[in-house]
């Protein structure tokens, strides 16, 4: 069977930008593969974003599963990438096996943060195509601050995306580094590199469809804030609140009546 992947490799022989988006849900993923968006991210970002956690980490494999099934249902020909959350990947044995529990819910791509060439490795033996995910990695970096800054710093991502690309990565997400450092990966590794604020130079970028959507108060420099969603869910249940306590809702037009004759007999 031809990998999912390929055509990411395809895009980035040409220069063609990858455009990825996260979805945690049916209608969302719809709406994004109707939009034509390249790949879906379903993230454990999905624990902030939609499930009220304080952090990533407390995000489940039934978590994923439940999202991710959600989202293969709502987008049936996406190619979904789907999050490997928190100490589900300590080993091998445990990355492949979390791994095929993620794939029957629907992904196509497994995504783990972290420099771990052995999982890299390990899966792809069992044909499981693996995104990595290099930068900031919110599963264990507290702060969430750019990474990558200093030379030394830099150099050692460049070399642990190197490492990564030889064990046979498909995709490589890079969050919250120097352009600089992102367009050296970048040209450095054969996989295509998806940037979520790390500049111009990657593959293709990667957005938060909750800080797209402007759903959430705070925003991200990295971010571009296409809509005020929040705004307008609060406007749309309070002007409901409002029509049901004056009873203006239902109207005429929400409400079915009983035939005539039927009433008679009723
Ligand atoms: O969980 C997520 O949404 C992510 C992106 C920020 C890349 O990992
Ligand atoms: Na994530």
């Amino acid at each position: 069977m031809r990998r999912k992947s390929a055509r990411f490799f395809e895009m980035k022989r040409r220069r063609a930008p990858i455009a990825v988006l996260t979805a945690y849900d049916a209608p969302t993923a719809k709406a994004e593969a109707d939009a034509g968006v390249d790949a879906i991210l379903v993230g454990d970002s999905v624990g902030v974003t939609m499930l009220g956690y304080a952090s990533e980490r407390a995000v489940t494999l039934a978590d994923m599963r439940h999202h991710i099934g959600a989202v293969r249902r709502g987008a049936p020909d996406a190619v979904i990438i789907g999050d490997l959350p928190y100490l589900t990947y300590e080993t091998p044995l445990e990355a492949v096996a979390s791994s095929r529990l993620l794939i029957e819910a629907g992904a196509d791509i497994v995504k783990f943060e972290g420099f771990r060439a052995d999982l890299v490795e390990a899966l792809a033996a069992e044909s499981i195509e693996v995104c990595c995910h290099l930068g900031l990695e919110p599963q264990t970096h507290e702060q969430k601050r750019i990474k990558g800054r200093q030379a030394e710093d830099a150099a050692r991502l460049v070399r642990d995306a190197i490492a990564l690309d030889k064990a046979g990565m498909a995709m490589l997400v890079l969050e919250l580094i120097p352009e600089e450092v992102a367009g050296r990966v970048t040209q450095s590794v054969h996989a295509p590199t998806i940037g979520i604020g790390a500049g111009r130079l990657t593959d293709g970028q990667v957005l938060v469809i909750t800080d797209v959507l402007g759903f959430s108060e705070k925003n991200f420099r990295h971010n571009r804030r296409y809509e005020e969603f929040g705004r307008l869910v609060r406007a749309a249940a309070k002007a409901y609140v409002r029509d049901v306590h004056e009873k203006t809702f239902p109207g005429e037009d929400n409400i079915v009546h009983m035939d005539k004759d039927q009433l008679a007999g009723f």
